[in-house]
């Protein structure tokens, strides 16, 4: 079964932080920009954050215009995408907007000697599914496809970006960068180290940029799949055009 085509999505500072280390979160982005990420939700079937972005952001990861919602249930579609995590400890609030806000599956996925335990806690609010002794980001994606999910956005954090593009499994990135530093080592990153397909000799391509106010959006085609598969991009395409 083929995977779900999966775009990469996230903003970060000048100097690659997702975020501050401080307990107040960071706006790396604009109005305009959040609009493109709805528009690029609103194409998605399933979006996946990490568990630290769930606790941290307590994010809704819905579809917010509402003509969108709409051209979703013409389609056939539920108005949101499906929301996905993944956790190893399972602490994850149940009272979590990601859990609370939106009429849509939400899938929870975590090692196999974990499920009973995290299932307990969780299966009031969301699909708890066992997956392997470590959950691997291959295994996550056979699982959603299994599940019908052609579309995959994952909105972060570092850690869960850092294993898609590791493991070679994400076909695009669409990438924010804000004009400002952060400056803290403590603050999450976009990506941690790891072994990137791409580098000095092997580079990935630079598909697109985009000025959307104060902050500039680099798509990067990462897979084949990019030039067959992306949709022309009516974010892209739409703000082009508006700007
Ligand atoms: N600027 C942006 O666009 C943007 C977007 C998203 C997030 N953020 C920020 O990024 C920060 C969070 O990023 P992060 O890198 O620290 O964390 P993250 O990627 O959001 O989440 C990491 C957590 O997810 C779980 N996890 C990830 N891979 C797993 C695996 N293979 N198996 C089991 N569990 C796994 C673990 O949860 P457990 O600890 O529960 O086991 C892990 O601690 C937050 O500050 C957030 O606000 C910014």
């Amino acid at each position: 079964m083929i995977r779900p085509y999966v775009t990469l999505s996230c903003a970060m500072s000048l100097d690659g932080y997702l975020d501050s280390a401080t307990p107040r979160k960071l706006a790396m982005s604009n109005a305009a920009d959040f609009d493109r990420v709805d528009q690029l939700r609103a194409e998605s079937d399933a979006i996946m954050v990490g568990a630290s972005t769930v606790r941290r952001d307590c994010p809704r990861l819905l579809v917010r215009a509402e003509e969108r919602r709409l051209r979703r249930l013409a389609q056939g579609k539920p108005v949101s995408p499906s929301k996905v995590t993944v956790t190893a400890t399972g602490e994850l609030p149940a009272d979590s907007a990601f859990f609370t806000e939106g009429d849509v599956e939400k899938l929870v996925y975590c090692p196999q000697a974990g499920l009973d335990r995290i299932r307990g806690a969780l299966s009031d609010v969301a699909t708890v599914v066992g997956l392997g002794a470590t959950v691997t980001m291959a295994d996550v994606v056979a699982d959603l496809a299994r599940r019908g999910v052609k579309r995959l956005m994952v909105e972060g954090g570092g850690k869960l970006h850092t294993q898609f593009l590791a493991d070679d499994l994400a076909d695009e990135l669409q990438l924010v960068v804000a004009p400002f530093f952060v400056g803290e080592s403590r603050a999450p990153r976009f990506v941690e180290a790891g072994p990137f397909p791409w580098t000095a000799s092997r580079r990935a391509t630079l598909a697109a940029t985009c000025r959307i106010g104060d902050v500039v959006l680099l798509r990067y085609a990462l897979s084949d799949r990019f030039h067959t598969e992306a949709l022309e991009s009516e974010s892209i395409g739409e703000l082009s055009a508006r700007l």
